[in-house]
């Protein structure tokens, strides 16, 4: 047991240092980068990026000294993707474009084996004697300057290893904080991402030169998680509906193009269909393409093995990428807002409120939608309205996409000037977001992020959270009456709970009542850690909130049986 914790101590830190320390509040506005600048940032990065695959991390040396003579090498990660048995690779990061291209283009095909010659920043180092070099200075013999950091890029923290973790936090406040920094997404994960979308654009930039595949979702709007899926559009033209080409004269050599399909959606399912049978059969490291060409949105789900990762790759809808962008900038507006949500969501997993496949319960993306909006309509609100942001939309912020739905808002996180006054804890605001909820009238009310407080309910929907770019639209439709109800009772229970807990923990320890000492903490299931035990079964808390307002219990059983 000690040897855990004390390993844990040492991923502690080696995670302090590899992740960026989350922003202090001095520096919360000081040089953001806008979600564009992000995205543009870790695209060049990708750019100047090639992952290689090696039989074990003590072939880095020998690789290193290999692939310096392409350019200089700014960086190094070392990953594991697990099979049957540990595959290993190293990504490595060019200080150009140009040398990294280099690099790719002085790879070969191997003779040996039957494989489409595709060119990819996806490489295998061979050996020295099967690639048969000529004898020379051996490789391996000079060490190579630039360390080679290890560290997942995509597997979870252990569950031990966190429960450690959060058994060893001062109070509940730092639970919060730990919880978010060792489950959230990492620099290296975003790197690996970034690639996958690079991947896909490179392989159709012959006949689509300007294409682009934009990573969305929680992959890039800082809400993501370690092993989080990623989400991409696929874009022929670099046009995000911004208007592009400014005032230029437009050209009068005008390109000849294939006529459309009269129906739009029938074209994007046949444009689909072929691009999921050319990621299967010419792209390396994708598998189990599966196309889901039905849905609203229709996406290519597929494997990437080089990357451990799941790809939903998707042609039309720009809203979502948009969507991505304002959850990024909210992110971004608050120090506290990203750390509450993980809480929130791994509570919502650890209940069994959310579930990783597509059903009749609520999606992260709607439970994150619950916390923007309890955010917002705050007495004092840590979040402004998205009607705000789109009042503060300036000429270059302009976004009108294909469909014609304006995603128009104010992105420049500096020039929008909000600061929030709200000087609430994390801890304080888990337990309010929990009472707020537990006296929500999901019965009539429908909630609206644009608008930043509850509407009346314009159709008979379980739950009714207003799509805040498509605003006909109702982003939790899916949610069924049952999981709405179950909702209503986990946060009420939540609520008992975490009230409970923050009462102990005013407790003094010295007097042995409440937490206990650091020591007796260590050894006993505390603070978050009661939020997130599994259920037995439906234990019904004390119904403190808004009597009058709530469901009883027993009527619940009662729908449930009749229905
Ligand atoms: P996880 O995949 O669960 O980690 O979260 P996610 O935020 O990536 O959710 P998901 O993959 O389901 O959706 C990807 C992104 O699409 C979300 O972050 C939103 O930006 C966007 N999105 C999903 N559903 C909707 C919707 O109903 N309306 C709009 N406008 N955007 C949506
Ligand atoms: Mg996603």
């Amino acid at each position: 047991m000690n040897s855990l914790v004390r390993r844990t101590h040492q991923l502690h830190q080696l995670w302090r240092t590899y992740c960026s320390a989350p922003a202090s509040a001095a520096s919360r506005t000081a040089g953001r980068p806008s979600y564009e600048e992000f995205i543009g940032q870790h695209q060049q990065q990708a750019q100047r990026s090639i992952v290689v695959q090696v039989s074990s991390e003590k072939s880095y040396a020998e690789l290193y000294n290999y692939c310096s003579r392409f350019g200089s090498i700014l960086g190094a990660h070392h990953y594991c993707v697990r099979q049957d048995e540990a595959l290993h690779y190293v990504l490595l990061e060019y200080a150009t474009a140009g040398e990294a291209a280099a690099a790719i283009d002085a790879g070969v095909t191997n003779g040996d084996l039957s494989g489409v010659p595709v060119r990819s920043p996806f490489l295998w180092f061979r050996a020295a004697a099967a690639a048969g070099a000529r004898r020379g200075p051996k490789l391996a013999s000079q060490p190579a300057p630039t360390a080679l950091l290890s560290i997942d890029g995509n597997r979870p923290a252990e569950q031990e290893h966190l429960l450690i973790v959060l058994r060893g936090a001062r109070d509940i406040e730092e639970q919060v904080q730990l919880l978010h920094q060792h489950s959230r997404l990492n620099e290296l994960g975003v790197r690996l991402r970034f690639l996958a979308a690079l991947q896909v654009q490179q392989a159709i930039s012959g006949m689509f030169p300007a294409a682009q595949a934009l990573p969305f979702g929680s992959s890039v709007n800082g809400f993501g998680k370690m092993g989080c899926d990623l989400d991409l559009i696929l874009r022929f033209d670099n046009d995000t509906g911004g208007g592009g080409g400014g005032h230029q004269e437009p050209s009068r050599l005008v390109y000849h193009t294939k006529e459309n399909l009269s129906n739009g959606r029938s074209q994007t399912q046949r444009h689909m269909e072929c691009f999921g049978d050319m990621l299967h059969l010419f792209l390396p490291g994708v598998c189990h393409v599966r196309r889901i060409l039905q849905a609203r949105v229709p996406i290519i789900k597929y494997h990437h093995e080089h990357l451990d990762l799941e790809i939903d790759l998707s042609m039309s809808n720009l809203t979502g990428y948009y969507m991505s962008e304002l959850l990024y900038m909210f992110g971004e507006l608050d120090v506290r807002v990203r750390p509450l949500t993980f809480s929130i969501r791994r509570w919502a997993q650890a209940c069994g409120l959310t579930n990783p496949s597509p059903g009749r319960w609520i999606s992260n993306f709607s439970l994150t939608c619950l916390v923007m909006f309890f955010l917002q309509q705050l007495r004092q609100p840590i979040l402004p309205t998205i009607s705000a942001l789109a009042k503060a939309a300036e000429p270059s912020d302009m976004r009108i996409t294909e469909d014609g739905i304006n995603c128009s808002f104010g992105r420049d996180l500096e020039r929008l000037g909000f600061r929030s006054r709200n000087q609430s804890s994390l801890s304080e605001l888990l337990l309010q977001f929990f009472e707020f909820y537990s006296q929500f009238d999901f019965h009539n009310r429908a909630i609206s992020l644009n608008e930043g407080r509850a509407l009346a309910k314009p159709d008979h929907s379980a739950m009714y959270i207003v799509n805040p770019l498509e605003q006909l639209l109702n982003v939790s439709k899916n949610v069924s009456l049952e999981e709405c109800e179950r909702l209503r009772i986990e946060v009420r229970n939540a609520a008992w709970v975490l009230e409970s807990e923050v009462e102990s923990a005013s407790l003094s320890p010295e007097a042995g009542e409440g937490h206990g000492s650091h020591n007796e903490r260590l050894e006993m299931s505390w603070g978050l850690l009661n939020l997130f035990k599994q259920p037995e079964k439906a234990v019904i808390r004390p119904n403190m909130f808004f009597k009058p307002r709530m469901v009883e219990v027993s009527d619940l059983f009662e729908q449930k049986e009749a229905s």
